[in-house]
């Protein structure tokens, strides 16, 4: 690898917040610390495939640390690899590999590495581009929290505190009217947006796709409540709860819906009065807290300390609250779930929360 002295910096997958605050370091550390010019890619893996590159100088992430979303832009639709190109003669879709497309176009802006901030999804890509000659470093981002061998990713903090707020207020509305509120949450197939804002949020239940449910246990619970005059009670569910030996519920492509189901069945069974709120896409924007802003901050100046010192193919992680780094290829294509010892749930557990099993 030779010296560094152009990189890229792209957001790819679902927005989060403390994504600009990420921006911000790599920028303020890769020229204030290090001297390198940085480019500022649009709108993810997209912006290599189309060529929308432009530099980034100090001025452009003044301001940008407390605000959520991404200032480079992102999508969670374009992978180098597999990606839809319009239609063929017959109106199917068609997918083509870019992947010589972008990179021709690292080449043509002379970028020496890139910063890859995303998902598991992102970090697929990025992997499949340092295979291909590219240096790399992933900084893991999502709400989800499901990035493997790092303990945490910056946005989920504020995700769980946003998903919490909205459960206060859902508490009112349960205790006022007596009434069974199911939460949805975002998490794909992973509770750990669910399990964190359901202890928060002091719900009584939390169902969560590593446990599957049965809906008679569910029922049986909240029934067990009114018997023991708890009129109102909060069911968090994560969006990738699933029945034993039951389905996934999609709308369209993408996981959502489920609360919706549930509610149906909890009301035709027990004669409750039950109402389901999809938290949806509340959770992804919004201003930063300050962990994860610290966080965000934190982990792209680790990102550009490791590509200054030539450790590349890699990703910034969190392991034993310590700033550390994998190699890509262990956290490329791999969703972290809740494990059984999982403490949070065993603590959930142990002050009565039931997880529908
Ligand atoms: O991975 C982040 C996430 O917000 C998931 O929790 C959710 O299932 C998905 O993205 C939704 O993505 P979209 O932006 O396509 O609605």
């Amino acid at each position: 690898m030779g010296a560094i002295r152009r990189i890229g910096v792209l957001t790819g997958g679902g927005d989060c917040p403390g994504l600009n605050a990420v921006i911000r370091a790599v920028t303020k550390c890769a020229i204030m610390e290090h001297q390198l010019e940085v480019w500022g890619i649009a709108d993810g893996f997209l912006g290599l495939i189309h060529n929308r590159v432009r530099r980034l100088v100090i001025d452009d992430v003044v301001n940008i640390l407390r605000h959520g979303g991404t200032i480079l832009g992102t999508t969670n639709q374009a992978r180098p690899r597999h990606y839809l190109e319009g239609k063929d003669a017959q109106g199917q879709p068609r997918y083509v590999d870019a992947t010589d497309r972008v990179l021709h176009h690292i080449r043509d802006h002379r970028l020496d590495a890139l910063v890859v901030i995303g998902g598991e999804g992102s970090m697929e890509c990025a992997h499949d581009l340092a295979q291909q000659g590219v240096p790399i470093i992933g900084v893991p981002k999502t709400i989800d929290n499901d990035l493997m061998h790092t303990e945490v990713t910056f946005g989920f903090q504020t995700a769980v505190q946003t998903a919490t707020e909205a459960i206060d207020r859902l508490q009112d509305t349960a205790a006022s009217h007596h009434r069974v509120m199911l939460v949805e949450t975002m998490g794909r197939n992973a509770g750990w947006l669910a399990l964190h804002a359901g202890i928060a949020g002091a719900a009584s239940a939390i169902l969560i796709p590593e446990i599957p449910y049965r809906i008679e246990v569910l029922t049986k619970f909240l029934l067990g409540r009114v018997a023991e005059g708890k009129s109102s009670s909060i069911v968090v569910v994560a969006e990738g709860s699933v029945p034993i030996g039951g389905q996934q519920v999609m709308q369209e492509d993408r996981l959502g819906g489920v609360s919706h189901v549930l509610a149906s069945q909890i009301a035709e069974q027990t004669g409750l009065d039950v109402r389901a709120t999809i938290l949806g896409h509340i959770q992804r924007g919004g201003s930063p807290s300050a962990y994860d802003r610290v966080l965000a901050t934190v982990l792209g100046h680790a990102a550009i300390g490791l590509l200054t010192t030539q450790q590349c193919n890699r990703m910034v992680a969190v392991q034993g609250g310590r700033v550390t780094s994998v190699p890509l290829s262990q956290v490329a294509a791999v969703q972290r779930t809740i494990p059984p010892d999982c403490v949070e749930m065993q603590t959930a557990r142990a002050i009565g929360v039931c997880f529908g099993d």
